[in-house]
Order: C-alpha cells, then structure tokens, then sequence
C-alpha cells in the first residue's frame, strides 16, 4: 500500500515512517523542514536499508501537492505535518491557525479531488483540556486552553463534518498522550531547536551540559509527590500504533488514545533518568508553568481492544533511548 506522511521528516513522522518501512509499505514523504532537517531523511535509509519518495513542499501549496497525488496513487495518508509548540501559539495564533487549519483543509481538498479517502490523524490529549475524569477515555469532554490545542480540535471537527458528508471516508483520530524517547539506533529522534519546552528534550540537555539546571514547574500539586503526573509514551510505540491504525482503517471516523495508562511525575522522570543513565540531573523547583495541569494519562484500553495496539517500552527505555540520541547527536 502506498501511504502519504505528511510531516514525515519530524521527529513521530520519521519514526513511523521506519515502521512503514519495515513492514514493506510504500512510503512517500512531503513536508517543509520548518522543524526538521533534511539529514533525517538519510538516518531512514540507513536505519531501514529501504528508500522512499520524498516531495519538499508547504501543503498549503495545492497546485504542487496535485502533483504528488498526480504521480502516486496514493492509498492512504498519515498527516503529521503541523506546529506544535504551545507558548508560540498563544504568542503567533495566527500562524498556527493559517499553517494547521489550511494545510488540512488543502490535503483534504487535494485527497477528495482525487478519490484518496483515507487518513491518520495527529491529535492529542490537549484537547481533553483540563480532564475531570481520569484516566481520560474518548468520551471525555473536548476543551482546549491555547490555539495550539484548539487548531486540533478544530481539525477534528473538519474531519467528523467530512465524514459526515461523505460517508466513504475513512478517517481515525489518535489522540497521543506525552511522546518522549528515541529510536533505539540514536540515529532519529527528537531534535527541538532553542530551549526545549518540553520536559524530556530539556532533561536531556541538563544532563548532557548544555543546560545548566532544569525548572520544576511547582511542587504543590494534588499528586504523589506534588509535581505534575503524565502519560509519557515511547515515540516507537506510538509509531507502531499508526502502523495498527491504517490496518484497520475502514469507512467511518475513530478516535483513540494513544497513551501507556500509567502516569509518571516530573520527579519521577528526573530519578528513572538518572538511575538509567548514571548521570545527575539538576533541577530547582519553581513556580507552576501557567496553563498547566496537575494530572494527565489515558485509559488506552480502547486502542486495545479494537486495534490490538498497546505500549511495550517502559520508562527506562524511554530515558535511555532519549539521552542515547543527544549523545549521537551533540556535534550535529
Ligand atoms: P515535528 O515538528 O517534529 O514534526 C512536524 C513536521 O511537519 C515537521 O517536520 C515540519 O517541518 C512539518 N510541517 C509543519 N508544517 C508543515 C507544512 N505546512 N507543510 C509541510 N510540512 C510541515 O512534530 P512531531 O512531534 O513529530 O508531531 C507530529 C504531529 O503530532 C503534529 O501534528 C503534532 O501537533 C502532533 N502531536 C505531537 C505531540 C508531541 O508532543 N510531540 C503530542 C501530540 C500531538
Ligand atoms: C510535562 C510535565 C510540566 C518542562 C505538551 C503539550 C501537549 C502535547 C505534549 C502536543 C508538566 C513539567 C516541563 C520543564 C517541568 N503536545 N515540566 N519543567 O505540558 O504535558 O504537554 O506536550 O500536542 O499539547 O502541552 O508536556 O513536556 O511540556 O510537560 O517541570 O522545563 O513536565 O509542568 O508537568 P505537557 P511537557
């Protein structure tokens, strides 16, 4: 099957691009570098000894992502291609709005006008928003804090109204929780430009030097150590559930949590980082990160049971494979 992955030099897109590839699918790759580099492109092949189409271009360019469905019969996309950096959002709405909205409703354009009507999409638990019930289960209700977060939500909308209009649509919604590790080989993973947002890639630099201390957002959270609680999954997990998705993917629009079900806090992350990795993590506790929330994981039991899908990598693969990529990578 020829699979379109939108956003497939990124760091989940190049990951499930590896498993697409070592399960003999026909890959074709679009995406921009306006957060990846071309380099990954190459750490594919060698990872995976296969070799794959690849198109740079914006997917707000209708006329160039014509050709691409022009020159492929493509069966199937897997659209990763966004921004996701939720601090920008609130500062560029805009942009988010423009890259986010328009690049979807331009692949969706393109793949009706070309009888291309099946697709994986990107969500996440952002748009639980602050959940009431946990774990959090599909059915939880939608709210989002940034426009990041709403930019998904929106999306979301756009495809139940397509289907809705178009009942010959495929479409699944995977909702990933916390995604954080590396490929095992160190030659892909996650490669943040500036100072890390997130928590691990900032760990990861803390411990490698080149950051001196690490930020505790709060303390004083109604959680087991008072830090915040989330569902941090492995980026190969999480790629091996869009390999489970477009195999089951049938008429019909699905939703489903792509998380472990187990929460771990930030101090919890700081010590499975040291123990398995034999480095010192220093870190300062300090104000709550405003927008944050105290706890987050999924009831994944619905991927479960209805896709076969469920994590395998525990949290210390996903602290040794996160540091093992910035080690490889320091001088690149
Ligand atoms: P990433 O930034 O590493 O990958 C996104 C890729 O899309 C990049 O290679 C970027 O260059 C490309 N891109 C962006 N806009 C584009 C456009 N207009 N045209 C073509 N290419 C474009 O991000 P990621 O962490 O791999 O995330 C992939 C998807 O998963 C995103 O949609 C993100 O919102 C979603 N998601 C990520 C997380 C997370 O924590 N990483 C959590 C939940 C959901
Ligand atoms: C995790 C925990 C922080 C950094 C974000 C997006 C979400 C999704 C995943 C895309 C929290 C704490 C963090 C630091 C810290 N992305 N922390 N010091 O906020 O759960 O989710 O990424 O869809 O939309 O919001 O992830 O890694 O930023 O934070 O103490 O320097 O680590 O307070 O408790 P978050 P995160």
């Amino acid at each position: 099957m020829k699979v379109l992955v939108t956003g497939g030099a990124g760091y989940i897109g190049s990951h499930t691009v590896v498993e697409l590839l070592n399960q003999n699918y026909e890959v074709i790759i679009v995406d921009n570098f306006s957060n990846s580099k071309k380099s990954v492109l190459n750490s594919i092949r060698e990872i995976t000894g296969k070799d794959f189409k690849f198109y740079e271009l914006d997917l707000r360019d209708k006329e160039t992502l014509k050709k691409v469905f022009v020159e492929n019969e493509i069966e199937c996309v897997i659209h990763f291609a966004g921004l996701k950096a939720v601090g920008e959002s609130v500062k560029e709405p805009l942009v988010y709005y423009d890259n986010n909205l328009m690049s979807t409703v331009t692949l969706l354009e393109v793949m009706k006008e070309y009888g291309c009507k099946k697709i994986v999409f990107s969500s996440s638990a952002t748009v639980y928003g602050n959940p009431k019930v946990l774990p959090i289960t599909e059915e939880a209700s939608l709210s989002t804090t940034n426009p990041y977060g709403t930019t998904k939500l929106m999306i979301e909308m756009i495809l139940s109204d397509l289907y809705k209009a178009d009942n010959d649509f495929g479409i699944t919604v995977l909702r990933y929780f916390n995604p954080i590790g590396a490929h095992s080989s160190g030659f892909i993973g996650e490669d943040p430009n500036g100072i890390p947002n997130n928590l691990m890639p900032y760990i990861v630099k803390v411990a490698s030097g080149e950051l001196p201390i690490l930020s505790v957002f709060g303390n004083d959270y109604d959680t087991h150590d008072g830090t915040g609680v989330r569902d941090y999954i492995h980026v190969v997990d999480l790629a091996k559930g869009h390999i489970k998705a477009i195999e089951h993917l049938s008429k019909g629009i699905n939703y489903y949590n792509l998380g472990t079900g187990t929460g771990y806090s930030v101090l919890d992350i700081i010590n499975a980082f040291e123990g398995v990795n034999g480095v010192r993590v220093n870190y300062k506790i300090v104000d709550r990160r405003p927008g944050d929330i105290a706890t987050c994981y999924a009831d994944a039991s619905k991927a479960l049971n209805e896709l076969g899908w469920a994590a395998s990598l525990g949290i210390e693969d996903m602290c040794k494979d996160s540091y093992n990529y910035v080690l490889n990578n320091k001088n690149n």
